[in-house]
């Protein structure tokens, strides 16, 4: 494929997002749209791409600061036309230009590449026909041929029944948009400067102008509410939901999943309804997924099942663990194979090994955990003294009875077993019984106290 130049329009305002945020980014699937719109740019392998950004642009800016782009400022904001021509410096001539929009996040690569492949070295539109097509500018017609483009506003009776409209994405020879663009005017309805007019410009100078439609109206649809915020959200939910089933997951309800980030999933890993991966998740073979389980960042071992409403940040779960319901996993948690993590059970900057279980209500912070142990019910390692944090040690074969406090740092030897109830302040050696527990008493002929009868 021939190299191009990318231009994105992200200058507009967005009023109607009513929201503080720029509204290019806003997500879709956890991820600003303006940055699906540079990461489609650059599926393409550009040779340049220029944002031209406006209002709120320092912030836009900034979030997308690691993104390699250039940003050409539109200040202020006098049209399509303009806002392509603030571009223009930072164009190679000898490359066609692509046009995007920052707030038309869900174009199919597929869809650019081929729009590319038409225009050749003239001019190619991307035009979609539409049942509704109010708002639009409109593909003028002439046995066929495109003439022009008009926009709603300037538009007549005949030419606003036109149902075919200009979906802003074009691709256009740069050394003619040199041409074109500061020679365009704005006596029009609006008083912009319209990049729509270049195209009876090429009509006149009889370039060679081209049209595509995309596959699916969805791929060229902008966002200037919440509510389209809202509908490009779940079609795009949709197709990661699809993609997913065609290689083989199971999807207990395709509607009811969201992707945020990159899921990759083994072979036979089922997901039950209500779940949120973002980041990076990788699921091993036969994973299964419980109902309402949020998953950022982690990778989990073959086998393993999450139950209902687990939190998962940050961690790595081995094989055929048993997590949850309601379990907790934190950053740096690392879990061996056939580990069994409970209900109300934090684990926070630990690693466990193989075959150990926390099955109820226990908080393990900056641990290490050897294998085979057991963390009974209630067991808190106190790992922050209120300045620092302290690492527990638990070895191998350890036995922890309920209610237990480990205060860091503290070791557990190989084998030992730790009373119900102890506060474990000094290192319990290994193999033996340790507690630390106030004597049981019985006070005999103790009498429960009476209500006093009131006279
Ligand atoms: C534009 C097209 C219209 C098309 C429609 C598709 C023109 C004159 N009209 O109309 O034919 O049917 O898009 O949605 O091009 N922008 C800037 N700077 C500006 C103005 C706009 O960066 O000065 C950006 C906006 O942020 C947006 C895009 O350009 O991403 C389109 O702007 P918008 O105001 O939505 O264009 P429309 O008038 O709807
Ligand atoms: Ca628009």
């Amino acid at each position: 494929m021939t190299s191009l130049n990318v231009v994105i329009l992200a200058a507009g305002q967005g009023k109607r997002m009513r929201s503080r945020l720029p509204k290019v980014l806003h997500p879709i699937a956890g991820k600003p749209m303006l940055a699906h719109v540079i990461d489609k740019a650059r599926a393409l392998l550009p040779a340049h791409i220029v944002v031209v950004y406006g209002h709120g642009g320092e912030t836009v800016r900034e979030t997308l600061a690691a993104a390699d782009v250039v940003w050409a400022k539109q200040e202020p904001q006098l049209g399509t036309g303009h806002a392509v021509l603030q571009a223009l410096p930072h164009l190679d001539p000898a490359l066609p230009t692509l046009v995007l929009y920052g707030d038309v996040p869900l174009t199919r690569g597929a869809t650019l590449a081929n729009l590319v492949a038409i225009a050749d070295t003239g001019m190619a539109l991307l035009t979609v026909e539409l049942a509704d097509p109010t708002g639009y500018g409109r593909i003028v017609r002439h046995d066929g041929a495109i003439q022009r483009i008009v926009e709603e506003k300037d538009a007549d009776a005949a030419e606003r029944a036109i149902r075919e409209i200009n979906t802003g994405i074009l691709v256009a020879p740069t050394a003619a948009l040199a041409r074109w663009l500061p020679t365009l005017g704005n006596r029009n309805a609006q008083g912009e400067y319209y990049l729509t007019d270049i195209v009876a410009l090429a009509v006149a100078e009889k370039l060679a102008l081209r049209s595509a439609h995309p596959a699916a109206i969805w791929e060229v649809e902008g966002v200037n509410s919440k509510s389209q915020l809202a509908q490009l959200e779940r079609i795009h939910q949709h197709r990661c939901a699809d993609a997913l089933m065609e290689q083989g997951v199971t999807l207990a309800d395709p509607a009811r999943i969201d992707v945020r980030g990159e899921l990759v999933c083994g072979m036979d890993v089922s997901i039950d309804v209500g779940c949120v991966f973002e980041g990076r998740v990788e699921l091993g073979d036969e994973v299964s997924v419980g109902p309402h389980c949020v998953l950022k960042d982690v990778t989990i071992g073959a086998g393993t099942r999450l139950n209902a409403y687990c939190h998962l940040d940050g961690a790595t779960v081995g094989a055929d663990n048993a997590i949850g319901p309601y379990a907790r996993l934190r950053p740096g948690t690392t879990l061996a194979d056939d580990v069994h993590i409970g209900n109300f059970v934090e684990v926070k900057n630990s690693t466990v090994a193989a075959h150990s279980k926390a099955n109820h209500l226990a908080y393990v912070g900056d641990a290490t955990v050897g294998s085979r142990v057991n963390i009974g019910a209630g067991t808190i390692t106190c790992n922050y003294d209120g300045a620092n944090k302290h690492r527990t040690v638990i070895e191998d074969d350890v036995f922890i009875g309920s209610d237990t406090q480990l205060v860091a740092p503290v070791t557990v030897g190989r084998g030992a077993t730790l009373g119900a109830g102890t506060t474990l302040t000094r290192d319990a050696p290994p193999e033996q019984l340790t507690l630390s527990r106030a004597k049981q008493v019985t006070v005999p002929g103790w009498q429960r106290p009476v209500k006093q009868k009131k006279d």
